[in-house]
């Protein structure tokens, strides 16, 4: 308030029930300027959300220059996109580019930093590697020629398993290590699908070199060395729930998206797990069935499932259960073109997520959520972030008309209980 406010003194007695309250931003789909990545920092601080994990490299885009590689940003970081978009006005195909400097990298960290919040930068090996290749071919397992995905999904791209690659991706991993002061480094690990390392008779020769039995004990090679390599910087090795095909290295976290079987799998063998279920927390799906929802992923994930997600799973003993490290939020950006929809998928449901990560399991009331909801829009006016208005629309419904009168039924997709009209 203007003039003030007088809080009597009181004693506060709070503590988030878990320590990893997380949201991630998907980078390389679409790129986010440094002040759009700022205003989602700071609301992520007013919801108490504690870690942001930055997906910078994907098949369609490198967005973090490495100084050793800077064909990485120059190369990696344009795509031209799919269909007509990657047509300009001249017939000439449209280019798409972004990447942050090193300088940028760092602004954004102490920026978070000075919100209590620890950035986990995800550099993605052995796939979603197309960008990395187009850049430097001989980190490929093919001659083929690529070039930064112009199209969504999962390719089969991978990076080759020499010895050159593998310093190459410690030089990386060097350089992100020394950008980004948090303990934990993403290094991808999911979808990688194995068919070029199958055909390829230099790869199973590596392999036999290497004592790799099969394409996933290849990959856990390498998610093993990367541990290794990182542990010596005093990091910490996070990856998708893939990287337990083959065998987890020691330390390693995994963050468990197919659901939450890996999760559970991982805490029964002593390992740290952070949720972040497909089915519950990938805030790209869509969440109402309102015509007014822009393009997103088509299943619905309504805010009522984001707020019931329940992080440590019932198969979990107490011991177990002490694994799971928290949950987190992803927002991949494939049908995200500007920020606006970013912030319409992010919001309200990252609040869900918010409340989950901090409120005690027993506090947890979707009816008071959404109660205290309408206090939070006021505030996410108040801080132009532009929130999803398709959660809060009426919706109405023209029944059978029979002996001179209609049934009209008005809906709300929260299941607010009051709903009030005019004629
Ligand atoms: C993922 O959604 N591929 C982690």
């Amino acid at each position: 308030a203007k003039g003030g406010l007088v809080v009597a003194a009181a004693h506060i007695d709070d503590t988030p029930r878990f320590a990893w309250r997380g949201l991630m931003l998907d980078s390389a789909r679409h790129f986010w300027t440094v002040d759009e990545i700022k205003q989602l920092l700071d609301a992520m601080a007013t919801h108490k959300l504690n870690t942001f994990h930055w997906h910078l490299t994907d098949d369609q885009g490198w967005r973090i220059e490495i100084r050793k590689y800077p064909k990485l940003t120059q190369v990696g970081g344009c795509r031209v996109p799919g269909g007509d978009a990657g047509i300009g006005a001249d017939g000439k195909p449209v280019q798409y580019c972004g990447y942050y400097t090193q300088d940028e990298i760092r602004e954004v960290v102490a920026y978070a930093a000075a919100r209590h919040i620890d950035i986990v930068p995800e550099f993605d090996v052995p796939g979603h590697a197309t960008a990395a290749i187009s850049a430097y071919p001989e980190l490929g397992v093919t001659d083929a020629k690529l070039a930064p995905s112009s199209e969504w999904g999962v390719f089969q791209n991978l990076f080759n398993t020499e010895e050159a690659t593998f310093a190459f991706l410690e030089d990386v991993l060097a350089e992100v290590a020394a950008l980004f002061p948090g303990k934990y480094i993403h290094v991808g690990g999911d979808e990688a699908v194995k068919n070029q390392w199958i055909a390829s008779p230099r790869v199973q020769q590596r392999m036999r070199e290497l004592g790799a039995n099969d394409a996933m004990a290849m990959q856990s090679h390498i998610i093993k060395r990367l541990e290794t390599f990182l542990d010596g910087k005093g990091k910490r090795l996070i990856g998708w729930d893939e990287i337990l095909e083959g065998g987890l290295p020691p330390q390693a976290t995994v963050m468990s998206w197919r659901g939450t079987e890996g999760g559970i799998e991982a805490a029964k063998t002593g390992h740290d797990v952070v949720m972040s279920p497909a089915s519950d927390l990938y805030l790209d799906y869509l969440q109402t069935h309102s015509p007014n929802e822009p393009p997103g992923r088509p299943a619905i994930i309504p805010l009522k499932q984001v707020y019931a997600f329940e992080p440590v799973p019932a198969a979990l003993d107490a011991a177990q259960a002490r694994h799971i490290l928290g949950l987190q939020a992803n927002a991949w950006s494939e049908h995200m073109r500007t920020f606006e929809r970013v912030q319409h998928n992010l919001f309200p449901r990252l609040a869900a997520v918010a409340e989950t990560g901090w409120s005690p399991k027993a506090r947890k009331d979707y009816p008071g959520f959404l109660a205290r909801l309408s206090a939070e829009l006021a505030r996410w006016n108040a801080q132009g972030v532009a929130y999803a208005k398709t959660p809060f629309e009426v919706s109405i419904a023209a029944g059978d008309a029979a002996n001179g009168t209609s049934n009209i039924t008005l809906g709300n997709a929260l299941g607010y209980p009051d709903i009030r009209y005019t004629t």
